[in-house]
């Protein structure tokens, strides 16, 4: 697919068919993810594929019970609302046919090894180069789903139980875990979410 309409086709897909996805067409997307730049080409990745239905439940419930460990401000019906707003928005993969986790580690940079900084310091220096890299990956995978006949989102929200899944998932420090991506066959397409005109969001300095 024209790479121009595969990033126009793509939108944030939360309802899929029960139709599985290609364990061929899974290891392609992670391919191409594995071809997103990173700091010095370090690579510091690894993908992690899901497909099993009662694991994907069990990930979710670790989210569900994290969020009602909560110290949440229920005082009102809004906030009870919100609450499971963002638990939705968090578990839906439970229902996907396949999840894709995002798992990286630290890489030691030249700045490292020449400043007297942490290296937590010198990442928030650079701006969590590690986190774009997570990002341009990401999106590679997004963007793949598409071009491979799926749909898929991105997902932040279950990281609030980042420790008690990747105890799930057996990822072992220095790894961590980033991100998740949900891909399946789209049940439907939602009302595409409008986006800012170009005029508001590109300057040109001449
Ligand atoms: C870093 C990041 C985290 C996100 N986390 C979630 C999430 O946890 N749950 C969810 O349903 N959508 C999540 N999304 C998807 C956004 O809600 C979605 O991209 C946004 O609403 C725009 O819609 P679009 O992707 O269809 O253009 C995330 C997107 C990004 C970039």
């Amino acid at each position: 697919m024209e790479l121009k309409h595969t990033i126009e086709k793509r939108m944030s897909i939360r309802s899929f068919t029960n139709e599985a996805v290609d364990e061929s067409d899974l290891k392609e997307m992670v391919r191409r993810a594995g071809l997103a730049p990173t700091l010095n080409n370090s690579q510091p990745w690894k993908f992690i594929a899901v497909t099993n239905k009662s694991k994907l439940k069990e990930m979710a419930e670790v989210v569900i019970a994290k969020l009602s460990d909560l110290p949440l401000k229920l005082d009102d019906i809004g906030q009870k609302k919100l609450l499971t707003k963002i638990e939705w928005y968090s578990t839906f993969f439970e229902n996907a046919p396949s999840l894709i986790a995002l798992v990286m580690k630290p890489h030691e940079t030249d700045l490292d090894k020449s400043v007297n900084l942490t290296h937590d310091e010198i990442i928030q220096l650079r701006n969590y180069p590690d986190l774009q890299s997570a990002g341009a990956a990401t999106q590679n995978i997004l963007l793949s789903a598409v071009d491979l006949g799926y749909g898929a989102c991105w997902l932040s929200g279950p990281m609030i139980a980042k420790e008690e899944l990747q105890k799930y998932l057996k990822v072992e420090s220095p790894w961590h875990l980033i991100s998740f991506v949900a891909i399946g066959k789209p049940f439907g397409y939602p009302k595409r979410p409008s986006k800012k005109n170009i005029d508001e969001i590109f300057t040109l300095i001449r």
